[in-house]
């Protein structure tokens, strides 16, 4: 061994101990021409070295650097002028002896919490990006994650199987990463978007807690919680119904909670049906860290018929952009009726930005002397201001705002609108945290590009028990693009569910179709005829014959929720080593082209179309 210790354990009781470090140089700090201090860093922590006046004039023949590799023998000594902020603030190292073990070239920027380095650089150079404790800490966390969510799981009795990465494509959504087969010219294995079929699978092979850490690959638009290859906490089990499947990966969050952050989720984790989630956030993974809900002052016919809108409260005053809009919809902002003109002027151009892409923004204030004013006075006498007021439960002080047009946009951009107002607000806490079942998604997806139906978890995803003759007694054409809302498909649910926190999809996941004639069923409601089914399914359809039991799953996004718990939006944060947004790896350059050799050997021409 190089070291008798780390730089981070030896503390005051170690004092007049003979030791031995290696580490990094963090710093050199020379005090005249007597006395030289040196941190040196591991994994570990930081130790302070001190070198007299003879080793000094050893350190001006070999000079440290930044980041050089030394081994230091020396004794532990109390520190005079102590650091109250490491751990081994209380002792340093008189150093009797050290040796250069590698030098270092200048790094492109400082391995230090707040680094110089930019974003790009830091990538490029990730192997020293990785030096800094910040980093460190991240992977130290996922690896908690990692560790907490896999003694949960085995105390459960799953088992962690492996599945293939050079597969045939699995439908979830995006596009397959592909991979050319040499030995079959023309062919191509699909990198696997999750390990859905192969879950299932061994639950028909009788495997029926199954789990695996698992990479996932998808060619999809990256965002900062998304990574073209991420890692899932992907499991499945057999002989359970939705209510099994909740409570037990209910349970494997909150063990992740408490042994990760020392957080007791005593409570039992809120849920929501997919449509309340719509009506009341906006969105279907609302952030319930806060209110402010949203009030549907106005619904088109089509959509949410179950529920009941507060139309009478804004018709028949002549207002042209509420009369004319198929959606209107409000949230109450706490604190902030006296924003200026200014302000509210400012807000409106947020909405107005092409992300969101609203016509204006209407907004009612609510002075703390209980008088109203709003910039549709004109329209809305005071009595009619208050009674939207009060359907909002707004108190004084608050700021509610108003949006109107388009269903789709108009409650996506209330959601977005809330938000904002809430980051503003400070109430988006990265302490808190708060889960949440979202349930009863629609089965379906109206995709408009093709005029037809897609699956909105996928396809092996069961319908609810009581729709399956609404499925199989209806035809899935859509006759009427405009009117897809009135099919019959649109209305059905599905048993999948997400989870939910702090507003982030941390997890999704359905109970299944398990039975051959159902799933040929669910494939040709998605346009697939015979043919196609068995040369993508085959394998699927066919084990469905040999005794497939009832079984469910989900898969969690492992990035995801160390990022979240880290208390940070991007999941690079959490990755050793991640692609940027262009889904590059700019330390490797990678995707790079191949040599010419490799495109012979798999018999492929490249016909670039620019
Ligand atoms: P789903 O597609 O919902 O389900 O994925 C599960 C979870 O994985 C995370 N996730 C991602 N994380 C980072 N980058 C991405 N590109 C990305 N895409 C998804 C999300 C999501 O909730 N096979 C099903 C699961 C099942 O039905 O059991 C599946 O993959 O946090």
């Amino acid at each position: 061994m190089y070291r008798s210790h780390t730089c981070g354990e030896l503390r005051i009781i170690n004092k007049g101990t003979q030791v031995t470090l290696a580490g990094w140089v963090q710093t050199v700090r020379k005090l005249g021409a007597s006395i030289t201090f040196v941190d040196l860093r591991d994994r570990y922590g930081i130790t302070q070295l001190l070198f007299n006046e003879e080793l000094t004039k050893q350190l001006e023949e070999n000079p440290l650097g930044r980041e050089f590799v030394l081994q230091t023998t020396g004794t532990v000594n109390e520190r005079s002028n102590k650091n109250g902020n490491i751990p081994t603030g209380e002792i340093e190292i008189a150093v009797t002896s050290f040796k250069i073990l590698n030098k270092s070239a200048v790094p492109p920027f400082t391995i230090q919490d707040d680094t110089d380095g930019g974003d790009d650089l830091r990538m490029k150079y990730r192997y020293l990006d990785l030096r800094r404790n910040a980093v460190k800490k991240n992977l130290e966390l996922r690896y908690a994650v990692n560790r907490a969510a896999r003694n949960y799981l085995h105390q459960q009795g799953f088992m962690d199987i492996e599945t293939p990465f050079l597969i045939k494509s699995t439908p979830e959504g995006a596009r397959d990463f592909v991979v050319p087969s040499r030995m079959n010219p023309g062919q191509f294995y699909a990198l696997p978007q999750s390990p859905q079929t192969f879950k299932q699978l061994l639950m028909v092979s009788g495997y029926d807690r199954y789990y695996q850490v698992v990479k996932c690959f998808r060619d999809e638009d990256l965002r900062a919680d998304r990574q073209p290859e991420f890692t899932q906490i992907d499991c499945e089990m057999a002989f359970v119904e939705q209510e099994d499947i909740l409570n037990m990966f209910e349970g494997m969050i909150k063990s992740i909670f408490k042994e990760v952050k020392g957080i007791e989720y005593a409570e039992t984790v809120q849920r929501m049906t997919w449509e309340d989630a719509m009506w009341n956030y906006g969105n279907d993974k609302p952030d319930i860290r806060f209110d402010m809900k949203v009030l549907n002052l106005k619904k088109p016919a089509t959509v949410y018929t179950d529920k009941q809108d507060n139309a009478a409260l804004i018709n028949d005053a002549g207002f042209k952009v509420f009369d004319e809009a198929e959606t209107v919809v409000a949230i109450s902002v706490p604190g902030c009726s006296e924003y200026s003109r200014k302000q509210t002027d400012e807000l409106t151009e947020w909405v107005k930005r092409p992300q969101i892409g609203m016509k204006g923004l209407v907004f009612i204030k609510v002075n703390a002397d209980g008088t109203y004013k709003s910039s549709v006075d004109k329209f809305y006498p005071e009595e009619k201001l208050k009674a939207i007021a009060d359907a909002t439960n707004a108190n004084a002080g608050d700021l509610i705002l108003i949006l109107a047009g388009a269903e789709e946009r108009t409650r996506k951009s209330i959601s977005d609108l809330r938000m904002e107002m809430a980051g503003r607000l400070g109430l988006r806490k990265d302490t808190e945290f708060k889960l949440l079942w979202v349930l009863d998604f629609p089965l379906f997806e109206y995709d408009e590009e093709g005029n037809r139906w897609v699956a909105r978890h996928h396809p092996f995803t069961s319908p609810k028990p009581e729709q399956i003759e609404t499925m199989i007694n209806n035809n899935p054409v859509i006759d009427n693009a405009a009117e897809y809302l009135k099919h019959p498909y649109a209305s059905i649910k599905a048993n999948a569910y997400d989870m939910v926190l702090n507003g982030n999809e941390i997890g999704g996941g359905s109970i299944r179709i398990f039975q051959r004639e159902l799933q040929e069923k669910m494939f040709a409601a998605l346009g697939m005829n015979e043919e196609e089914q068995l040369h993508k399914f085959g394998f699927l359809l066919g084990a469905f014959e040999y005794g497939a039991p009832p079984h469910g799953g989900i898969a969690f996004g492992f990035d995801r929720l160390c990022s979240i718990l880290g208390g940070s939006e991007s999941i690079r944060d959490f990755i050793a080593f991640p692609k940027n947004n262009s889904g590059r790896d700019v330390m490797l350059d990678a995707p790079a082209t191949i040599d010419e050799k490799q495109f012979e050997e798999l018999q492929i021409k490249l016909n670039l179309k620019s």
